[in-house]
């Protein structure tokens, strides 16, 4: 049977474990070996005991736990040529020859990056006497296969990205338990969350718990938001409410691409409406914890299919994502996935906010 390493990288999310339960066992029952490489490619570089093969009773009791049990990293060694070699090195040691990479976009460009050299650094295994040739035509082809962990949903090719489901549940229920004591004191709150340069998670958490009001920055606000905004949360204390909530992505920008922050929109608050305001950063809480039913079912559903396609893979093949299109999980070109999620960021930079939010838009 094939050999398949297993590994996470960059942030972790949750439904990570349940993936590599899923690549475990399918590849089980389809006769393969699958090694885990422990903490991300820095146990790919580092070798030795990071990479031991996974076992039945060792991939059981994780699916229900959140963040990534086989540990993760974000790299140094791997961007560099030598670091690449070593981890060429430490896998064909191991005859692995299929990958499963379970992170963000950063760690599945790094991966197709190493996927294109391969066959440069065996020939230089070759050369150093590291490696018999007898091996490297054993070991000639990488095949490659990312599946999308990551809470921010930010990249494009999927709808879902593993780990967002439960980030939201968590943020919805940090809003509600901040409902109850703002509403106590009539009080503003402004909740910082999570996303990068992403306003999925705030977007939809506020969609979900009445936010008053929403920052993201695909769409940053008009000039003169600061009076909608205060004329806003008047009107709805006028009728009646005694709180107000505003949601704020950690990377939302106004329209000159500045950082809009929460102690920027207190200021605002305090001053013109001189409403008792509080900030709160969720942080990292919403990267923890155990994963929702939705994303277990989904790392589980992805992991499976990432070794079926191992499976299916030729020489010529590319490397793929395993992504969820409606509720199917299919298989889209790696590199499409890669430029599409990049040109979101140029049109970000550009400022051109209009055709950031229709790319994304296309999941
Ligand atoms: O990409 C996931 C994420 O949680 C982002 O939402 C956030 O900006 C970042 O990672 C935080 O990274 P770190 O855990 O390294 O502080």
């Amino acid at each position: 049977g094939k050999a398949i390493g297993v590994f996470t990288s960059g942030g972790d999310s949750p439904g990570m474990n349940s993936a590599v339960r899923a690549v475990v066992r399918m590849g089980y029952f389809l006769g393969c070996h699958v090694y885990y490489i422990k903490e991300g490619y820095q146990g790919m570089v580092d070798g030795g005991d990071h990479i031991i093969e996974a076992t039945w009773a060792s991939s059981s009791g994780i699916m229900q736990l959140g963040g990534t049990v086989i540990g993760s990293a974000r790299c140094k060694d791997f961007r560099e040529r030598e670091g690449r070699l070593q981890a060429a090195h430490n896998l064909v040691d191991n005859n692995i020859t299929n990958l499963v990479v379970i992170g963000g976009d950063g760690s599945l460009t790094g991966a197709n990056l190493f996927r294109v050299e391969w066959s440069s650094l065996l020939d230089e295994l070759v050369k150093q006497g590291k490696i018999t040739m007898d091996k490297r035509i054993r070991c000639s082809h990488l095949n490659i296969v990312g599946l999308v962990g990551s809470i921010d949903n930010d990249f494009c090719g999927t709808d879902m990205t593993i780990g967002t489901d439960t980030a939201l549940h968590r943020i919805i229920e940090s809003v509600d338990a901040i409902s109850t004591t703002a509403s106590s004191h009539q009080r503003c709150f402004i909740m910082e969350v999570m996303g990068r340069h992403c306003g999925y998670l705030a977007l939809v958490a506020g969609l979900a718990s009445e936010a008053d009001w929403i920052f993201i920055p695909e769409w940053p606000p008009e000039a003169g938001w600061e009076d909608v905004m205060c004329r806003k949360l008047e009107t709805e204390r006028s009728l009646g409410q005694r709180l107000n909530i505003l949601l704020i992505a950690e990377g939302a920008i106004d329209r000159q691409g500045r950082a809009i922050t929460p102690d920027m929109i207190k200021e605002i608050i305090t001053t013109r409406l001189k409403y008792d305001t509080r900030v709160t950063i969720l942080g990292h809480v919403q990267r923890g914890g155990s994963p929702s039913a939705f994303d277990r079912l989904l790392g589980a559903r992805m992991g499976a299919e990432a070794v079926l396609a191992l499976m299916d893979a030729t020489p010529n093949t590319p490397a793929c994502v395993v992504s969820l299109d409606g509720n199917q999980t299919v298989r889209v070109p790696l590199m499409q996935c890669v430029e599409r999620t990049q040109n979101v960021k140029s049109a970000m930079d550009k400022k051109d906010f209009e055709e950031a939010v229709r790319l994304r838009g296309k999941s």
